[in-house]
């Protein structure tokens, strides 16, 4: 953070009034179930996004990123316009979000700098939306709750870019806890209680380096196929109202009332948070073994029921499944590309990375980018 201090400094000549700062996030399982009001297993990550600002007068606000050396600027004035193609379209939602709040924005210069991977899975925008934010509303001294902040990120996806995600990547980013995986009640909008990862043991994050060109507007199919077997089960069960109160016997009982596709895309909500709810009795049990089986039929019901996988995916997954070293391994995050994330001994990691980059390119021809994770505290500001 002082590097970026001095950055700002020497570029717009004072010093910044405020710096934030809010990690990535992995899904560590539980996919696709927090718009369906159900349960995930996620963690902060120790690659985080830095934002600093000072206030200027007028209505004019710059934004330096120090990541590309490029200034980006917009106005007061046009926050409802079309959202830029650049970074800052996740500041000026930012903005908005806030406003519709009782937020009042003022002109600020602000810098940024960050080593949440861009477009890798790891909600690199939600890094930087919960961090301007934090910023934003602690130099105005506004007061608002983590879940509201939270929220008003999710609105910047929702409302502004037009992408139908749930609470998770936010939530995740704010409610992070050192060392630990947090088990989220999407419902309630809470944390139900953390769980350290297994002694010696790491994530191993390996990007596939594809995405589907429609990423956004498959996502966007997934949650109303959800949203319509909902419906349509609550007819059946009364009392129920999301994916989220159904059992997958429940599930069972009324396929008959369900088309093929909302059948299996409900199979693998309800099946993910069935999965959630083990893996944390297993993490609390201490059974490693058992916990990374639950990732590898996780990734098994995305390529089956939510078809969210790739091919590329898949061969990640197929080889974290034939490597010893390796106790489970899913897709992660919004799926359809993007990444995956193992389970791997941490004295092995570097070795084990190093062993599926080498036959992806093997097998794939591309060069995959790895991280081995370290779990991080949620987002904070830095004094
Ligand atoms: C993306 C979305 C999240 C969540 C995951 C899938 O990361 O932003 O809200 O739905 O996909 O679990």
């Amino acid at each position: 953070m002082q590097q970026l201090m001095e950055k700002f400094t020497a570029h717009f000549g004072v010093a910044p009034a405020v710096a934030a700062q809010a990690p990535g996030r992995l899904e560590v399982l539980g996919n696709h179930t927090d718009y369906n009001e159900g349960f995930v297993l996620s963690c902060a990550v120790g690659q985080t996004t830095k934002f600093v600002l000072a206030p200027v007068s007028g209505t004019c606000c710059r934004v330096m990123d120090f990541r590309e050396g490029k200034e980006m600027s917009f106005d007061l004035a046009a926050l409802d316009e079309k959202p830029p193609r650049n970074g800052s379209k996740y500041i000026i939602g930012m903005l908005n979000e806030l406003r519709k709040r009782g937020f009042k924005p003022f002109a600020f210069n602000a810098g940024l700098e960050s080593s949440v991977p861009l477009s890798a899975g790891m909600s690199s925008s939600a890094a930087l939306e919960v961090a301007c934010g934090l910023a934003f509303t602690e130099y105005a001294g506004f007061a608002i709750d983590r879940a509201e902040l939270a929220r008003a990120g999710q609105g910047v996806e929702n409302n502004f870019l037009g992408l139908k995600t749930g609470l998770l990547d936010q939530f995740s980013s704010l409610f992070g806890k050192k060392d630990s995986i947090i088990m989220s009640d999407f419902r309630s909008v809470e944390v139900l209680g953390t769980h350290a990862l297994p002694a010696g043991y790491v994530f191993v994050v390996i990007n596939s380096m594809k995405k589907h060109t429609l990423v956004d507007s498959d996502y966007n199919v997934r949650r109303e196929d959800c949203e319509n077997a909902a419906r349509i089960l609550a007819g059946i069960y009364p009392g129920s109202r999301t994916l989220r109160d159904i059992t997958p016997e429940q599930l069972l009982a009324a396929k008959q009332h369900l088309s093929n596709r909302e059948f299996c895309r409900a199979c693998h909500v309800t099946g993910e948070c069935d999965r959630v709810k083990k893996a944390a009795g297993l993490l609390a049990a201490g059974d490693v073994r058992g916990f990374g089986e639950l990732l590898f039929d996780s990734h098994d019901s995305s390529i089956s029921n939510f078809e969210n996988s790739t091919a590329e995916l898949d061969i990640l997954v197929d080889i974290a499944r034939h490597d010893e070293a390796c106790l489970g391994a899913r897709l992660s995050g919004g799926g359809f590309g993007g990444i995956t994330i193992h389970l791997v001994k941490a004295d092995d990691a570097a070795d084990y990375a190093a062993r599926v980059k080498a036959e992806y390119f093997k097998r794939t021809g591309i060069e995959a980018e790895v991280f081995i994770c370290s779990l991080g505290d949620g987002a904070s500001i830095v004094k």
